[in-house]
């Protein structure tokens, strides 16, 4: 059986914070399941904000010259996406949502995946809940399945995740990744 292709998005500009350290036990997990496990960090690469010139519509490319287009390659070739955000005022951080508007060239060729969500905030679940249905809405659109959720709540400063149960669950999620949904 051919290992399944695993991208793991962590979109939080702050370097080793929760979002990051939940990425990192997510993708340990499934590569050690058997996955090939690709990590991207979104503040390690040039993303600038879609301009809306429709420049894609027919020909399927953006016309900005940044590196996403080479991401949107990894992400359309993925069996199963692992999206990661802190919660910012209630939603997924501004740098997720400038990412998934640059999806556009592509957005007719992303569903099929097996998705899962990382949200990691200081607030309980209930506050975390309303980002993670934004990021449902817009994959469930593309085509894709939710297949799992890892709520990294109650956590702010770097560091404070480690010790929780979203590190379990993010291991879990990350194995059940691995196998298929
Ligand atoms: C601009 C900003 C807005 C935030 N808004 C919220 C919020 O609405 N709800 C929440 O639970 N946490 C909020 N937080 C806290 C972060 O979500 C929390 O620190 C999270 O762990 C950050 O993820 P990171 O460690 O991966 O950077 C906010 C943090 C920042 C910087």
């Amino acid at each position: 059986m051919t290992a399944r292709n695993v991208v793991v998005l962590s979109s939080s500009p702050r370097k080793d914070g929760n979002s990051d350290m939940l990425c990192h036990e997510f993708a340990a997990a499934a590569r050690e399941a058997g996955a090939a496990v690709d990590e991207v960090a979104l503040r390690d690469l040039k993303i600038a904000p879609c301009r809306a010139c429709y420049g894609c519509w027919n020909s399927q490319r953006c016309v900005l010259g940044d590196d996403v287009a080479p991401l949107l390659e990894k992400i359309a070739a993925a069996d199963v996406l692992c999206v990661a955000t802190p919660v910012y005022f209630g939603l997924p951080c501004g740098q997720l949502k400038v990412m998934i508007d640059r999806l556009l060239p592509l957005w007719q060729g992303l569903g099929g995946k097996d998705v899962y969500l990382i949200l990691t905030g200081h607030d309980g679940r209930a506050g975390l809940a309303h980002a993670a249905d934004d990021l449902r809405l817009v994959f469930e659109n593309l085509g894709d399945a939710v297949c799992g959720i890892v709520w990294g709540e109650h956590v702010w400063q770097k560091g404070e995740v480690v010790g929780t149960a979203a590190v379990a669950d993010a291991r879990q999620l990350g194995t059940r990744a691995a196998h298929g949904a």
